[in-house]
C-alpha cells in the first residue's frame, strides 16, 4: 500500500481538514509507506496573496506535523519543488477528455454563474490532482467526501492511459498496465464536515464568514464563541439517528462530536436526547478545546521555526522526487517521446 494525499495552502486549516483528512493520515503513517502534499501549485488556481503564500505553505506543514505527522514516517513535501507534478500533468492533460473535465462538480460549484472568468488552472485542477496520485503510483488516497469524483477521475486518466499504450507497455516495462488505479479512502465518522452557518454547505476554507468553520489556530474563546452561535432548529434532540437526517445542523453537531470523541453517533446522540441543545454546545466546546487548542499551540511555535520547516520541505522534497522521477522517464517513454 502507497498512500499520497494534499491539502492545498489557502489559509486557514479547518476542522474539515482535520477530521475529514488529517487524522486518517497520522492513523495510516504506522503501516504504510506515505506521502503527504502542500499543493501549493493547486492554490494559485484561484488568487493568493504572494506575501501569504509562503506562511500559508508553513501553516500547512506546521499542522501536519502538530497534529502528529512524522517527517520520519510520512514524506512531507511542498508540491511545486518537484517539477515532475507539472510535467506529468501535462502529458496526463493530453490523455484526459473535455467531456470528464465538464462533468466535475467541484469546477461548476466554484466557477459558478463566472465560469467563463475563472482560470484556466481552475477547470483542469483535477488533471493535476492525477499527476500527483500517479506519479507516485499510490495506492490509496485518503481524503474527504467532496475529493471523490477528482480520485474517480485519476483512475479514469490512469485506464485511459494504459488502453491507450498497452503495447508500448508492455514492450517497454514487461507488464500490463503502467499507472496503477488509486483507491479512494473516504472513512471515519465525518467524511464531510458542515458549515456551523449552514448545514447543507461544507465547512471551507474560502467561506468568507469565520463563523462558519473552527480553524486550528483558533482560540479556546473564538471556538466557544462558534460554538455558541452555530445554527440549530427548534426542536428537541431525539435518540435515534433516524430522525436527525434531515436535521442537517444537529446532524452535523453529532458527527462532529463523534468525531472527536472516538465514540459512535448514535451513542452520541442518545447521551445528549431530550436535553437542550446548550448541553451538547456546552459539551462538544469542552471537547474541542481539549483537542484543537493544543494542535493549534503547537502549531503557532512550529510555524516561526522558519528552518526547521524548510528542512522537513526539502528534505521530503528530495524522497519524493527519487520516487516520481523514474516514473515519469518511464511514462514519456512510454509516450514516444524520450
Ligand atoms: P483541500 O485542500 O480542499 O482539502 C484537503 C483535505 O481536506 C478535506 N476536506 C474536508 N473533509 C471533510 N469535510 C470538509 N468540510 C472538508 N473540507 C476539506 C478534503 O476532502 C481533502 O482531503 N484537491 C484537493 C487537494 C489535492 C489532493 C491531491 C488530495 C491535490 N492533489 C492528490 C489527494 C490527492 C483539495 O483541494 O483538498
Amino acid at each position: 500500500m502507497r498512500v499520497f494525499s494534499g491539502i492545498q495552502p489557502s489559509g486557514n486549516l479547518h476542522l474539515g481538514n482535520y477530521l475529514g483528512a488529517i487524522v486518517n493520515f497520522v492513523e495510516l503513517q504506522n503501516k504504510n509507506q506515505c506521502i503527504y502534499c502542500v499543493v501549493d501549485l493547486h492554490s494559485i488556481t484561484v488568487w493568493q496573496d504572494p506575501e501569504k503564500l509562503n506562511r500559508n505553505i508553513r501553516e500547512i506543514t506546521a499542522g501536519f506535523i502538530a497534529s502528529g505527522l512524522d517527517p520520519k514516517k510520512s514524506i512531507i513535501f511542498n508540491q511545486s519543488s518537484v517539477q515532475e507534478h507539472a510535467e506529468l500533468s501535462w502529458l496526463l492533460n493530453c490523455v484526459a477528455r473535455v467531456g470528464w473535465l465538464n462533468r466535475m462538480t467541484q469546477f461548476k460549484e466554484k466557477a459558478g454563474k463566472n465560469k467563463e472568468k475563472m482560470s484556466v488552472g481552475l477547470y483542469t485542477y483535477p488533471i493535476l490532482m492525477a499527476a500527483d496520485i500517479l506519479a507516485y503510483k499510490a495506492t490509496h488516497v485518503p481524503v474527504g467526501e467532496d475529493q471523490k469524483q477528482h480520485i474517480e477521475l485519476s483512475r479514469d486518466i490512469a485506464q485511459k492511459f494504459n488502453i491507450d499504450f498497452r503495447d508500448r507497455i508492455l514492450k517497454i516495462t514487461n507488464k500490463e498496465e503502467f499507472f496503477i488505479l488509486p483507491e479512494p479512502q473516504i472513512t471515519g465518522p465525518v467524511t464531510r464536515v458542515m458549515s456551523l452557518r449552514d448545514g447543507k454547505k461544507k465547512m471551507s476554507s474560502s467561506e468568507l464568514s469565520d463563523m462558519t468553520r473552527i480553524n486550528l489556530l483558533d482560540t479556546a474563546d473564538q471556538i466557544s464563541s462558534k460554538i455558541k452561535k452555530a445554527k440549530t432548529d427548534s426542536a428537541s434532540i431525539p435518540d435515534k439517528m433516524s430522525e436527525i437526517e434531515e436535521r442537517y445542523e444537529l446532524m452535523n453537531l453529532v458527527s462532529i462530536y463523534s468525531g472527536i470523541s472516538g465514540r459512535s453517533k448514535e451513542d452520541v446522540l442518545y447521551d445528549f436526547s431530550g436535553k437542550q441543545f446548550t448541553h451538547l454546545k456546552d459539551s462538544l466546546t469542552e471537547l474541542l478545546v481539549q483537542k484543537i487548542c493544543p494542535i493549534g499551540n503547537e502549531m503557532k511555535k512550529i510555524i516561526n521555526e522558519k528552518e526547521y520547516i524548510g528542512s522537513i520541505l526539502i528534505d521530503g522534497a528530495e524522497k519524493a522526487r527519487a520516487i516520481a522521477q523514474p516514473v515519469l522517464e518511464e511514462t514519456k517513454k512510454i509516450i514516444g517521446l524520450a
